[in-house]
């Protein structure tokens, strides 16, 4: 799912750095930063920052909400434990906040 929707932008489990555009999903990125609720919001309607190169595309109509939430659980088990630590306190602080 992941290798066929996403790796020719973000490239695997290795490599890139945190200045990439696109960002790697690897512990060299900074996906782990962000709460699941807002990677899936980044994944199913894309993004565009007018100051970026390129934009992320929108996965709404291709992707299901469950193949979202498979490819996030995929590409956590690249982040570190420290990572995947705060990356759980943030989708858990994001769930109190709405
Ligand atoms: C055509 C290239 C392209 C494809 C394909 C693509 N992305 Fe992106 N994605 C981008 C770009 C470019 C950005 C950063 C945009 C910016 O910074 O303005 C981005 C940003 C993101 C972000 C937010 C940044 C981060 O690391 O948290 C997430 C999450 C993300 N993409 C996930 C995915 C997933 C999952 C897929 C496959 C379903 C995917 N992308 C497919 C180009 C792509």
């Amino acid at each position: 799912m992941y290798e066929a929707n996403c790796q020719t932008c973000h490239g695997g489990d290795t490599g890139g750095n945190l200045r990439d555009i696109p960002p790697p999903h690897n512990t060299n990125g900074h996906t782990w930063h962000h709460a699941d609720q807002q990677l899936t919001d980044s994944i199913l309607h894309g993004f565009s920052d007018p100051l970026s190169p390129q934009q992320m595309p929108a996965f709404a109509g291709k992707l299901e909400e469950k193949d979202v939430r498979d490819i996030l659980a995929y590409i956590k088990t690249w982040s570190t434990a420290d990572q995947q630590d705060w990356q759980r306190q943030a989708t858990e602080q994001w769930e109190q906040l709405r």
